[in-house]
């Protein structure tokens, strides 16, 4: 029954218009906040990757941390923050995309990793794959593997998950809304 991808779909709360009309916003805070149903999920990225022979877990700004944190200390390997643009003091390299509302650049510091590192990419959701794509290329850029992106939500009316596997990036997603 806790494997059933309804059980976590069913505690995402869906905001219509946020942040701008016509968005209908998936909402993974309910999620989170179930201490059972965020147990659940956290274990499912676990399970799934805990053999992949991973040296990291990356997690895009700033819904993607939350997840992508936690399976990281479970795994016990080390994360990397892929932020907006402006937040990372160190050197970085930058990417910029377009969002379901807006566009943004995301970054990445040029000694997150080594060279042929075995990286989980994470975020919360997948809507026109933009931030996705854009957050695999600043990997790759310094070097990485991105064994496979990996979301809670993917919104497949979008596109964005068709468009990251046409990238030739594994992608696995816990569940969909139209
Ligand atoms: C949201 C979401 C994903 C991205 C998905 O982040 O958390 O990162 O949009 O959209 P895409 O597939 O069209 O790129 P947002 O940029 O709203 O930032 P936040 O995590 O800071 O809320
Ligand atoms: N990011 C981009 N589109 C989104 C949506 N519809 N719901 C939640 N996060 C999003």
């Amino acid at each position: 029954m806790f494997l059933d991808p309804h059980y976590i779909r069913d505690r995402i709360r869906t905001v219509p218009d946020w942040p701008q009309p016509g968005v209908q916003f998936r909402d993974i805070t309910p999620l989170l906040q179930d201490p059972k149903t965020f147990r659940v999920l956290v274990d499912m990225f676990v399970y799934r990757y805990m053999d992949q022979g991973l040296d990291l877990v990356a997690g895009v700004d700033a819904r993607g941390f939350i997840l992508g944190a936690v399976v990281a200390y479970e795994l016990n390997l080390g994360f990397v923050p892929i932020r907006k643009k402006g937040k990372l003091p160190y050197m970085t390299v930058s990417e910029e995309y377009e969002l379901e509302y807006g566009s943004a650049t995301v970054e990445i510091h040029t000694d997150a990793c080594r060279a042929g590192d075995r990286v989980l990419l994470i975020d919360d959701l997948i809507a026109t794959g933009g931030t996705m794509i854009a957050a695999a290329k600043l990997l790759n850029r310094i070097g990485a593997n991105v064994v496979e992106a990996a979301a809670i939500v993917d919104l497949p009316e979008l596109g964005g998950s068709q468009l990251i596997k046409a990238q030739g990036i594994p992608l696995f997603t816990v569940c969909e809304f139209e």
